[in-house]
């Protein structure tokens, strides 16, 4: 996700134990890389590489860093992967400027080439230069600085927030397009930040600047002016009040459910990243042409390859095989060859099993691709390409917004296989907002009466046949109950003799088939079982359930997708009702690097 941080003072000052803090109070973010750049004069002082702030920070010796104005940033690879060179902030052609960014500029190929085919120095791969050239450009053509941001913040399609300063002046700019951003004012000083945490230890008071509009910071002052025509934008400050816990987890009590709060965002991101990634066509011809398909992955990662499948065969009539990494070795490796294509997903990209699958298909031949959230993991190295999941650091063990994006990204590649118009996916995010606001209530009215139970069942059909093992699974990781996720035509066939007087039975249905859930409601009911639907409003759910837990309207596939909202909402307040932590659920891990 990245964090940066500018910091403005009157004077030359000893600004590294200031940025040094800053960037440690936004590590929760996530980061692979760490850079300080500091301001004095007409020089600029530029450290930076991959590693941790505190190894960074003392091998380049950030402690003597001074200057009048500091800029530090944590990188969390997207474009490019995790090097020195990579590392932000940025200086432009000339070493006049000096930038960072956190976020995705998302034509970020596009710009380099054009900044290249103009003569600018362009080092990396990094869209936090290009940002830097963005602006540079514009005052090599004569603007004025508060103008050349203006006409940079135009050409920098995503969501991002930007820091920038030049040498010989006394000041910082900041805009930001879609992510967050927070400047605050201090006595003798200002700074800005992507997050409040690097902020409060320095000032309370602080303003918070909308999309389209550019910061301009002073040591002892800031103008806000709108992008569009230039004019100052009177915004007072502002007094936070709560506690740095708080701030870090966004305000919610856990990490768990600020990254279920975040699931629309990091789709938004995504579907802007994925627009603009020239990869997609290459791996959208390589699926199409290759001669057998495989999506691979473990737990939630593999649900999503199952959801991904589904969406293949009935958008586009393409035959994929999802499979569980292990057993992808036992079952496909010794059969695959050059003639196929593996899709990897795993948000650690570090994944053992995962890892393990992918060194047999490499073996024989077989092209391999992944969907990885970490940038930079093993799994993107060891793969032809990635596509980044673009969800920042998830830092609570059961996986929730890094699902959400898988699923999204398979549902984007199945419409690209089908040449259908993946501008129809930008209702996604939205609709995952109204859900949240919708469901938060009808889970809150069932979640104590489900609560007395141990056991549970959540049944799915199709699309959401893959939903309902991933809201087992969440259940289960955070609940500690047991609770089983199945086929919903398969309970007949065996768990049925499970059903008791209030037994809970959780169905998810996308509308598609839902006389088959209601004959799936009707053969457990009669045994006693408490039946609770996700769905769209329908009278003949309304009729059959004994709680219908609303979705928005939408299409199937994405009315599937936002069934697992609820889900992981449920065993969110189920988990804090036991009273355990769902961030941290006994015996698990974020990452399993072992067999
Ligand atoms: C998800 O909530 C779990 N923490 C777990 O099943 C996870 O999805 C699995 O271990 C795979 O991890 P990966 O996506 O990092 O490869």
């Amino acid at each position: 996700m990245c964090g940066i941080f500018g910091y403005v003072t009157s004077r030359d000052e000893e600004l590294g134990p200031i940025l040094i803090e800053a960037a440690k109070r936004l590590t929760y973010r996530g980061y692979d890389s760490v850079g300080a750049a500091t301001i004095s004069g007409a020089k600029i002082d530029l450290r930076k590489d991959v590693g941790k702030v505190e190894e960074v920070a003392a091998k380049y010796n950030f402690a003597e860093m001074h200057g009048q104005r500091g800029i530090v940033q944590l990188r969390w690879a997207t474009f490019g992967e995790p090097s020195q060179v990579n590392a932000q902030p940025h200086i432009d052609s000339d070493g006049d400027l000096v930038g960072a960014h956190n976020g995705n500029v998302v034509n970020n190929a596009e710009l380099r080439e054009q900044f290249i085919a103009e003569g600018l120095t362009v080092r990396s791969q990094n869209d936090g230069e290009t940002c830097v050239h963005a602006v540079e450009r514009y005052l090599n053509r004569g603007y004025e600085f508060i103008d050349a941001i203006r006409l940079a913040y135009g050409d920098l399609e995503g969501d991002y927030a930007f820091v920038i300063g030049r040498v010989n002046d006394d000041k910082l700019y900041a805009f930001k397009k879609g992510s967050g951003m927070v400047v605050g004012i201090g006595e003798g000083f200002t700074c800005v930040s992507s997050d409040l945490p690097s902020i409060l230890p320095l000032t309370r008071e602080v303003i918070r600047p909308q999309d389209g509009e550019i910061v301009t910071l002073w040591a002892d002052r800031v103008e806000v002016r709108s992008v569009k025509d230039g004019k100052l934008i009177d915004r007072k400050p502002e007094t936070v009040t709560e506690t740095m816990d708080a701030v870090q987890k966004g305000g919610y009590p856990h990490f768990m459910l600020k990254e279920i709060h975040e699931q629309s965002q990091a789709a938004r991101e995504l579907l802007h990243v994925l627009n603009g990634n020239r990869e997609v066509e290459t791996l959208v011809e390589k699926m199409k042409n290759a001669r057998n398909l495989y999506f691979i992955g473990c737990g939630t990662s593999y649900h999503a390859a199952l959801a991904g499948a589904v969406y293949f065969a009935g958008l586009a009539g393409r035959a994929v095989i999802p499979i569980l990494a292990p057993q992808f070795i036992a079952q496909y490796a010794p059969t695959v060859n050059h003639d196929d294509v593996g899709i990897f997903v795993s948000q650690s990209g570090e994944t053992k099993d995962v890892l393990n699958a992918l060194e047999a298909a490499e073996a024989r031949g077989m092209e391999c691709f992944g969907l990885a959230n970490v940038v930079g993991s093993t799994l993107t190295k060891a793969a032809s390409f990635c596509l980044p999941l673009c969800c920042g650091y998830e830092i609570s063990v059961p996986a929730t917004k890094t699902f959400t994006n898988q699923v999204v990204t398979f549902l984007y590649l199945a419409y690209k296989m089908a040449g259908k118009d993946v501008r129809a996916l930008d209702v996604i995010p939205e609709l995952m907002d109204k859900t949240l606001e919708m469901v938060e209530p009808q889970v809150q009215a069932i979640v104590e009466d489900i609560n007395q139970w141990n056991d549970l069942y959540c049944l799915g059909y199709g699309a959401t046949y893959p939903i309902a093992l991933e809201g087992a699974l969440k259940l289960k990781e955070v609940t500690y109950a047991h609770c089983e996720g199945m086929l919903s035509t398969e309970f007949k066939h065996g768990p049925l003799s499970a059903v008791s007087k209030g037994f809970p039975i959780l169905f998810v249905s996308d509308g598609s088939a839902t006389p088959l859930i209601i004959s799936g409601i009707n053969e457990v009911k009669v045994r006693g079982a408490r039946t609770i639907v996700i769905a769209e409003d329908d009278p003949r759910l309304r009729a059959n359930a004994d709680d219908l837990i609303v979705l928005p309207k939408s299409d199937p596939q994405i009315a599937a997708l936002l069934g697992v909202l609820p889900l992981q909402l449920l065993s969110y307040h189920m988990s804090v009702l036991r009273g355990y932590d769902p961030d941290f659920p006994r015996n698990l891990s974020k990452t399993l690097t072992v067999d």
